[in-house]
């Protein structure tokens, strides 16, 4: 059967090509400017490759799994493939099952769904709260932010050593945070809990499209990650490891595809044999184009050699890091310290400025698009910020209360798309509003800064 392949070597440039970089924004200041995307700790740009491969399949797609049809087959390989595709570039055991979701946040749900019963569940507060949240029905010990990578570890030892040994436990850490970008000790974390007994998930989220990730060099039981952080927009995501507690839980989603043969008993009732493989929490028509972006986003990452990007994106840190450290009104954000090493993610506050009125002058005068907010990682930034809300400033008329809305942060994130301009940008752009202040004037709508038109 003739597979349409994903796209051979490419030339890899630096940065990678991405969608969207040639779009351009209007400035409120007049004109317009080409749009910096700097918030790819959010979303990032689809990369092109992943685009040409998904636009090369398109004519080809077809149902998947049950259709008998030619295209039927060939998505169904392709869908399949792709699993292969994702195991290997996360370096998976032979045994690891990858589960096709929607998202990071619901591989966790996911896997919080299948855990064993009486499952002990440990995570720190600086999760995300995709890592923070799903296991409220389990026995959860939520652990206090440590301020050294060491501390994460004695911190973790200290909750297991506490923990009733016999029963199953989970430990959740991030790869890299979303708020600060900051490398945690996932290797140490995961020996620490191996060493109690407990089994380890990955959140890799904002690690994976950063970094390589080894399931087995890194010793997690799973690993969970997004499409759309990894340049493949197409509304899937994944969870890898272990099969055994997957195959023992009921299945994630109810439906067909989980279910190998369903029944009607003699009482009127139904009993259905569920599959044991991956398909089991996979329930509905699968998402092939979002499994096979994934697939070529994967690829795409492994040819261009994370070697050569990370060294890219550590050169954008730095300039971003040394910017900003020229201009003292600005603190950047950090749990373990300012040398720690972090991917391309930085939050930061500005001195007598309101985040949002900050973020909102990056757009409409610099055509630089980041984030502000708390990040989906309230416990963290309130940690980070001090819970202080006294250096804020106002956006404009009327006044931002002060609170939950001002006691927020700047983000700015880049990846392997991001060429230096933008970076350039962002540090000029951040001195010129510290220094002159904003050009234009903002007004408060629904607590966020908009420009005042
Ligand atoms: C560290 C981390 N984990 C989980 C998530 C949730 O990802 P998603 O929204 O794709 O489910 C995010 C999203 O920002 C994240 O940064």
């Amino acid at each position: 059967m003739s597979v349409p392949t994903l796209a051979a070597d490419q030339s890899v440039c630096a940065p990678l090509p991405v969608l969207g970089r040639d779009v351009s924004v209007p400035l409120v200041t007049g004109g317009t400017v080409t749009y910096a995307a700097l918030d790819y700790a959010a979303s990032a740009p689809a990369l092109q490759r992943v685009w040409d491969d998904v636009a090369a399949y398109a004519p080809y797609y077809g149902s998947v799994h049950r259709g008998a049809g030619y295209l039927s087959q060939l998505s169904t390989d392709l869908f399949e493939n792709a699993r292969k595709t994702v195991a290997a570039f996360l370096d998976c055991r032979e045994e690891d099952q990858v589960v096709f979701t929607r998202s990071t946040t619901d591989s966790l749900n996911l896997l919080a769904a299948a855990l064993p019963a009486d499952c002990q569940v440990f995570v720190f507060e600086t999760e995300h709260h995709a890592s923070l949240l799903p296991w409220r029905d389990a026995r959860v010990t939520v652990l206090d932010a440590p301020r050294t990578p060491q501390q994460a570890v004695g911190t973790l030892e200290r909750a297991l050593a506490d923990r009733d040994p016999h029963g199953p436990a989970l430990v959740c850490v991030t790869g890299a945070s979303n708020v600060t970008g900051e490398l945690w000790p996932v290797r140490e974390l995961a020996e620490a809990a191996h060493a109690h007994g407990a089994r380890v998930v990955l959140d890799a989220a904002q690690l994976a499209p950063h970094h390589p990730v080894s399931v087995r060099d890194l010793g997690v039981d799973w690993v969970a990650f997004s499409g759309h952080k990894l340049y493949a927009p197409f509304g899937s995501g994944v969870l890898a490891g272990r099969a055994d507690w997957l195959r023992a839980a009921e299945p994630y989603l109810a439906g067909g595809g989980a279910s190998r043969r369903v029944t009607r008993r003699t009482d009127g009732g139904v009993d259905v044999d569920w599959h044991e493989s991956a398909a089991r929490h996979e329930a509905g028509s699968p998402n092939v184009i979002g499994a096979y972006s994934i697939a070529s986003a994967c690829k795409s990452l492994t040819e261009a050699g994370f070697d050569t990007l990370v060294a890219r994106e550590q050169y954008l840190v730095r300039r971003v890091r040394e910017g900003l450290a020229g201009i003292p009104e600005v603190k950047v954000l950090s749990l373990f310290g300012d040398d720690a090493p972090r991917v391309g993610v930085l939050s930061f506050v500005v001195e007598g400025w309101n985040s949002s009125h900050f973020a909102a002058a990056l757009s409409a005068e610099y055509g630089i698009g980041v984030r502000d907010g708390l990040f989906c990682a309230h416990p963290l930034v309130r940690t980070l910020l001090g819970g202080d809300p006294g250096t804020q400033g106002e956006c404009g008329a009327p006044e931002a209360a002060p609170g939950e809305r001002s006691l927020n942060a700047i983000r700015v994130s880049f990846g392997a798309g991001t060429p230096d301009e933008h970076v350039e940008r962002f540090v000029r752009a951040v001195g010129e509003l510290v220094r002159d202040g904003a050009r234009w004037t903002y007004r408060t709508e629904d607590g966020r800064c908009v420009p005042a038109v």
